[in-house]
């Protein structure tokens, strides 16, 4: 049995989480987009077998429930799944059959389908999920295409599992064969390709950092890569057991639009809610929560007036996706915006809007 299909033998607690935000994010998302009036595709690049064999739903089939009330309502509606593995390539074409949506499965290396999806994306918005099953299957230059063109304003968004803690172990390897990274290597040329860079090579053999600073490191410059694209990039590391330091991969969102770093945000923070809490809250008869986990509006408003005090005078809306960024993943927009009326009213932070209620496009600035 292949790596692949012992894959999809049981769903893992860690891809439970990445489908929890998958589905959090693609509901208010396509309710968004469907207001714009453009066909809508959502693109599931490394699509498996559409179902584990424990009966859990797969990517594909989690992707075609989002999009059946729209399609009910006569949004115009198309997944594409595409699969290289022959044999899971067959599996999810009689998964997806009777799925509900206007749907292709692709048989073969999604590298073919990039030039068809770059096209459907001047006419279409597209939503890309790219979920790799080793470091290695995807380049980071795989989907630049595509990518670019946001540069001509078109609508597209990317959600990529990043597989950190897999890259970092693979560039261990090889310096422990070598002793040293030898830039020209063709192994290391192959993690600049999966990395789109050199930057991982320094965090590689600086060998005083801890591992897991190591892997966040190398995913913050994964998605400081995609920002050439996307003017919003939102990196979240997930994680196995609550308790683990290092994670399993590392989920990163890229948009054009503050507003999905909003929705997405939400989303992340959902699922981690129910992670945390289904580990530590239910069942339980008093409220053991590690105290990171529970929202201190104090700390909140000193991250937001960090933020504020980086910014300088902005807008509203633009002091609450930076806090989000600099703290993904923790408060929600709304327990954000509760942060920054306290902060007006409490005059820490001076501000055209009166604080009462939520402003976007009010101007807001540290006073002190
Ligand atoms: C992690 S699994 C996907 C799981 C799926 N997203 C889900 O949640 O149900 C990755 C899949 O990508 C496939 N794959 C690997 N390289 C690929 C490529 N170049 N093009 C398309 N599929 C590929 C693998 O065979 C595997 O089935």
């Amino acid at each position: 049995v292949s790596d692949v299909n012992k894959f999809f033998e049981q769903k893992h607690p860690w891809s439970k989480y990445k489908d929890l935000i998958l589905g959090y994010y693609l509901k208010p998302y396509l309710a968004k987009v469907a207001t714009l009036s453009r066909p809508i595709v959502v693109v599931d690049c490394f699509a498996g077998a559409g179902r584990f064999d424990d009966g859990e739903l797969g990517s594909p089939l989690l992707i075609a429930e989002q999009l059946k009330p729209l399609y009910g309502r006569g949004v115009s509606v198309h997944a594409i799944f595409i699969e290289a593995q022959k044999d899971i390539a067959e599996r999810l074409k009689k998964n997806t059959e009777f799925c509900g949506v206007p749907h292709t499965v692709y048989e073969g290396d999604f590298r073919v389908y990039v030039e068809a999806i770059t096209r459907l994306a001047s006419t279409h918005t597209v939503f890309l999920y790219v979920d790799p099953i080793l470091p290695g299957d995807l380049h980071f230059a795989d989907l630049q295409s595509v990518y670019g063109q946001l540069k001509r304003g078109q609508s597209i968004e990317t959600l990529v599992n990043f597989l950190s803690t897999g890259f970092v172990r693979r560039a261990q390897g090889i310096l422990g064969r070598m002793s040293r990274l030898d830039p020209l290597h063709s192994e290391v040329l192959a993690c600049d390709q999966i990395a789109g860079g050199t930057y991982w090579q320094p965090y590689v053999a600086d060998l005083g950092l801890a591992q897991k600073d190591r892997i966040d490191l190398i995913a913050t410059g994964y998605a400081k890569r995609l920002e050439q694209w996307f003017d919003w990039v939102l990196t979240y590391p997930i994680r196995e057991q609550y308790e683990d330091e290092q994670p399993k991969y590392h989920l990163i969102h890229g948009t054009r639009h503050p507003d999905a770093v909003d929705l997405m945000n939400r989303a992340m923070v959902k699922a981690r809610r129910e992670f945390v809490g289904a580990r530590f809250v239910e069942g339980q008869l008093f409220n053991n929560q590690p105290a990171e986990e529970v929202v201190d509006p104090i700390k909140l408003q000193a991250i937001v007036l960090t933020t504020a005090r980086l910014l300088g005078r902005t807008q509203w809306f633009l002091l609450r996706v930076h806090t989000t960024l600099s703290d993904p993943c923790m408060y929600t927009d709304s327990e954000i915006n509760a942060g920054i009326k306290q902060l007006i009213l409490s005059g820490k932070l001076g501000s055209s809007a009166s604080g009462r209620k939520v402003e976007d496009d009010a101007w807001v600035w540290p006073t002190r």
